[in-house]
């Protein structure tokens, strides 16, 4: 049997982010983990404009290319991880974008937070995600939550800690855990 596709998905789109060193952290973790087939899909990359389709996405009927490509992106997984940053204490717009665009694809598919900020380890732009991932039929499964104050990236790159560590492998404990259901699910459906 084929692994499940975990998507680990960089929602910071700004130039000189450290988002991107944070989700290739967790990335390689994933990797060696072994249990996914691990994608890492970056926003920046697949740079949505600000939500333009005429219909609402719960209709699945699309106008645009950047759309269908999106959707077809978020349809081949059964599992994500979001790797967001905090901005003004909520998560970033692009995210949200992201997000908006579609609703089928996202349902009924466990999801997981890697959060990173100051002092409070962007667990305020966790908060917010969970309404939406609720809206959308997203199920979380869980939560890594980085200060960057004590942990921070250095030279492009995040190396974390023994503590972060485990608690990556907790979420990918968690998202292995309820994968194989929720994807029976959406068979049996
Ligand atoms: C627009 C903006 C707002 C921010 N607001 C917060 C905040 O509310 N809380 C916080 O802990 N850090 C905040 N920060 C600091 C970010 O956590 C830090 O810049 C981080 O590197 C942003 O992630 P990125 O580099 O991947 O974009 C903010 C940064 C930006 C650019």
């Amino acid at each position: 049997m084929t692994k499940p596709v975990l998507e680990i998905i960089i929602g910071s789109t700004r130039p000189g982010r450290v988002g991107g060193a944070i989700a290739t952290w967790f990335y390689n973790l994933a990797v060696a983990d072994d249990r996914f087939d691990v994608e890492l899909v970056d926003l920046a990359e697949v740079n949505l404009p600000i939500f333009n389709e005429p219909n609402h996405p719960i209709q699945g009927n699309y106008e645009f290319d950047h759309t269908k490509a999106w959707s077809a992106t978020v349809s081949r997984a059964d599992a994500f991880v979001f790797v967001v940053p905090e901005y003004n204490h909520s998560f970033n717009a692009a995210t949200k974008n992201a997000l908006d665009y579609l609703h089928h694809e996202w349902r009924y598919k466990p999801v997981g937070i890697v959060s990173y900020g100051g002092a409070v380890m962007g667990t305020r732009s966790a908060q917010h995600l969970k309404p939406v991932f609720s809206a959308l039929k997203l199920v979380h499964a869980g939560d890594v939550s980085i200060p960057l104050v004590t942990t921070p990236v250095v030279d492009g790159v995040f190396a974390g800690n023994d503590v972060l560590a485990n608690a990556a492998r907790n979420l990918l404990n968690e998202l292995d855990f309820v994968t194989p259901s929720l994807r029976q699910l959406r068979v049996d459906r």
